[in-house]
């Protein structure tokens, strides 16, 4: 490969948008996997992905088409496709539709207010399953506080920074080196870390436990100092640059949104994190070798994990 990388697009679970942001009868275009996608929810309630571009003379389905029940009407010559087969159903002046008349449909499921869709390289039906966590939809916990990054960067590398202890305190200023429990099954894995972070109010002392689901999704609990859950996807764009999203929720008080003090300073200082981090990601290069002393295990452990996720390991 002659890319940045020595691997590839991850195949899992990727989070595509907010279940909230997809309205029954609203179309999405999203570039994601090196491919022009369409997002849509049909009037049936239920979210689907096609490939964006009519297999008849190529309009994109995203630019004028419109919902029509479960399917897309295109814009062009009014063909009609199926969200969830992407079998053509309907053309107005045909007496026949052609047998091969079909668009490739994503695989989609909505979980935890997210509508995710399955990648995967060699087309191989999903192989594990994203749960649902209680606080990502409760009315107990907040709305939820949202923020979008693109960053030329791949879920590996991006994912590493959570097993790479000694970069929190270079790069991060938290004041211990948190050592890590970590424990995989398959494509779940697992992190405890006792942390101390810096904040306005002083130093804070917690734990975070992320609950990885492949490598584009994990759900993070945040407790000690203030109770904070997150939601983490990150989506391939293509072989370099992601989009990596954030949704925070945190107990609510008295029904209300909790509104500044620790609460807002926790969100703020994991979002200064995230920029503090990108620089580096957008600009390292992979070592498929790095040398690494007797602390970083976790890095190595964290590689092999990965390789589970490619199709063609490359390193
Ligand atoms: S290009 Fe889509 S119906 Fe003709
Ligand atoms: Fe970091």
């Amino acid at each position: 490969m002659a890319g940045r990388f020595p691997f590839p697009i991850p195949n899992g679970w990727f989070g595509l948008r907010y279940a909230d942001e997809l309205a029954p009868g609203t179309i999405e275009t999203v570039r994601a996997f090196g491919t022009e996608l369409v997002a849509f929810r049909g009037e049936d309630g239920a979210a689907h992905v096609l490939d964006a571009h009519c297999p008849h003379l190529g309009a994109h389905l995203g630019v004028g088409g419109s919902v029509v029940g479960g399917a897309l009407r295109c814009p062009f010559h009014a063909w009609e496709w199926d969200g969830a087969t992407g079998a053509c159903t309907k053309i107005p002046y045909a007496k026949r539709i052609p047998p091969n008349a079909r668009l490739r449909s994503w695989t989609t499921v909505e979980r935890n207010g997210i509508v995710f869709v399955w990648y995967h390289a060699e087309g191989k039906e999903p192989d594990f399953e994203i749960p649902e966590f209680p606080e990502a939809t409760s009315p107990d916990w907040s709305d939820p506080d949202r923020y979008e990054f693109t960053v030329r960067s791949h879920n590996q590398e991006m994912g590493e920074n959570a097993v790479d202890s000694a970069h929190f305190r270079t790069v991060h200023g938290t004041l211990n080196v948190p050592p890590a429990e970590i424990s995989e099954d398959c494509p779940r894995r697992r992190s405890l870390q006792h942390v101390e972070m810096k904040t306005p109010r002083g130093e804070i002392r917690g734990a975070i436990e992320v609950n990885q689901y492949g490598m584009g999704f994990a759900a993070t609990r945040f407790t000690g100092i203030c109770e904070t859950f997150e939601l983490a996807c990150t989506t391939p764009i293509d072989e370099e640059s992601v989009v990596l999203r954030y949704a925070f929720r945190q107990p609510r008080v008295g029904g209300q949104n909790p509104t500044g003090g620790v609460a807002a300073a926790l969100i703020r200082d994991l979002i200064k994190q995230t920029k503090e981090d990108v620089p580096i990601w957008e600009n390292k290069v992979h070592r498929a070798r790095p040398l690494l002393c007797e602390e970083e295990a976790p890095i190595a452990a964290y590689r092999r994990w990965c390789r589970q996720f490619y199709s063609a390991p490359r390193g």
